[in-house]
């Protein structure tokens, strides 16, 4: 049997829509779009794979999205937060500190 394929991603971005972050359909999409509009697509050398999850198990201050290999916890996203996050962290590989609560020193 043939292993699937899998482009190259750099960091692989994992946002909660679990009910208690809201469920929060439009801001999962403006992030794919922001991504896309970043050209962080994926083969991009920093491309970042984008999934949506279920309760990610902290529930305060939703929406959380986690973002690995660097383990930074985002809390209370908004559009304007998202834009920081891909500009900063995503292209410049400076997580956004002030928006973080568990990663990030
Ligand atoms: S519903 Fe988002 S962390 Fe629990």
């Amino acid at each position: 049997m043939n292993k699937p394929t899998m482009p190259y991603y750099k960091r692989h971005a994992i946002f909660c829509c679990g009910k208690s972050c809201g469920e929060n359909m439009p801001l999962l999409n403006y992030l794919k779009e922001r991504v896309a509009k970043a050209g962080l697509i994926m083969g991009d050398e920093d491309a970042v794979r984008v999934n949506r999850a279920g309760c990610l198990g902290v529930c305060q201050q939703g929406p959380i999205m986690v973002v690995h290999p660097d383990g930074v916890w985002y809390c209370g996203l908004t559009e304007e937060k998202i834009d920081r996050i891909v500009d900063e962290h995503f292209r410049g590989g400076e997580p956004v500190a002030e928006y973080a609560f568990h990663g990030v020193d």
